[in-house]
């Protein structure tokens, strides 16, 4: 009933336009995106570097699944279901911390950083530890962003990452260290969150900071149009793979990923209010100022922006047909110093404003889609070809994941 009212939807889509109401709005589907995409693809979870040292870990939350991830004191990063072995409770309950075993706050039983089963008290002589394990998710590293995936078979992580892998290495995240982090709910459905980060149609009305440094260019926000690269964009690919960058656009097959090194406005070098470097210890082994942002996304969670001097690493999380986590982390190299190499509200300043900006936008754009006098509206296809890139990715991706489903259910 549920698929086929999602199918009927599917159907009855425009491509070019906007999403019906119910795509933004209705807990139906909003259980459909979870389960046939949040549960089922590799999702950017964390910046390497956040676990510092072994015991380090951090919690979070997709959809009904709770995670765990931990340094292991072999110095792998494990990320397991935080869920106890015994009856169940919540096993780590902070954000994020330390410790040296996972301890159940419930009734102490204890797990090793690798999710063995330690200690359990009085459970007789039948008990077997060794069956009671934390139940392991699959996590992979690529170039220091860590990615999980909650489906029992994960698909395939190693064409992205070999994709991904030499375009990052210059911006040495094994190196890094989260200067800052800030994370904000916005109230608006996790695609239209990504619809708005997939144009800069709406910057010059509404991001006056971040358009000091950040081109309005549509060639910069969009697809690649009939594989022709305008020539001021191919000049900036040249110039910097001369100097040993990869740069060039790269669109994933399945339209999932793309990964470009953009320039940035004339003169400007890094998202700071006058364009100057916002971080005198540099992060990575970019050799020049005016490389501009090596922008990367990766459907659903997560965009990028690398730049000479810091990294911004974003993390999309769903929480309600109407709510959506963004979480926004800065890295700089671990040796930068605060108050000396840079300033803490400098660095920042520009994407604290442009993340709140975006959520008013968002937030402004389900306010008004709720109204049932609202219909699907064309996207520009000078303006927004990356919007409805990610519109078409959404649906075939939905549409492909029901059908076997639905033909199962006849
Ligand atoms: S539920 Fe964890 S020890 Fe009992
Ligand atoms: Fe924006």
């Amino acid at each position: 009933m549920i698929k086929s009212k999602i199918n009927e939807m599917l159907t009855r889509r425009r491509s070019g336009y906007s999403l019906e109401q119910g795509f933004y709005v209705d807990p139906d589907v909003f259980q459909a995106d979870l389960e046939m995409i949040h549960y089922r693809d590799w999702l950017f979870a964390i910046p390497a570097c956040e676990l510092e040292k072994p015991g380090s870990y951090v919690t979070h939350q997709v959809g009904a699944y709770g995670v765990i991830l931990v340094r292991g004191s072999d110095g792998q990063i494990r990320v397991f279901h935080n869920s106890c072995r015994h009856r169940g409770s919540v096993l780590c309950k902070s954000k994020k911390g330390n410790n040296p075993k996972l301890v159940c706050p419930y009734h102490q039983w204890t797990y090793e950083l690798d999710g063995s089963l330690l200690w359990a008290r009085d459970m007789g002589p039948e008990f077997d530890p060794s069956q009671h394990g934390l139940k392991p998710v699959h996590c992979r590293e690529v170039a220091g962003l860590v990615y999980i995936c909650l489906a029992d078979e994960a698909p395939d992580f190693d064409v992205f990452a070999d994709q991904l892998r030499p375009y990052l290495e210059p911006h040495d995240l094994g190196n890094a260290r989260i200067a800052f982090e800030s994370t904000i709910i916005e109230k608006g459905n996790w695609k239209l969150v990504w619809e708005n980060n997939r144009e800069c149609y709406h910057c010059g009305g509404n991001h006056p900071a971040l358009c000091r440094s950040f081109p309005e260019d549509p060639s910069v926000t969009g697809i690649g149009e009939g594989g022709v690269t305008p020539p001021h964009l191919q000049a900036h690919f040249d110039r910097c793979q001369a100097a040993g960058l990869p740069s060039e656009f790269h669109l994933s097959a399945d339209g999932q990923y793309r990964v470009a090194r953009m320039p940035l406005k004339e003169g400007a070098k890094s998202y700071t209010m006058d364009g100057k470097p916002a971080v005198a210890r540099w992060l990575g082994r970019v050799p020049f100022d005016d490389a501009g942002t090596l922008l990367k996304f990766h459907y659903p969670t997560t965009w990028n922006h690398f730049l000479p001097d810091h990294a911004l690493v974003f993390r999309v999380t769903p929480i309600s047909a109407t709510e959506t986590e963004v979480s926004t982390k800065w890295l700089v190299h671990k040796d930068a110093v605060e108050g000396r190499d840079y300033d803490v509200s400098r660095l920042t300043e520009v994407w604290m404003a442009t993340n709140d900006e975006d959520r008013r936008v968002v937030e402004d754009n389900q306010q008004g889609i709720l109204s049932p006098a609202y219909a699907p509206g064309p996207y520009s296809p000078i303006q927004e070809s990356g919007v409805a890139q990610f519109s078409d990715w959404y649906c075939e991706t939905l549409a492909a994941r029901l059908a076997p489903a639905a033909q199962a259910a006849e």
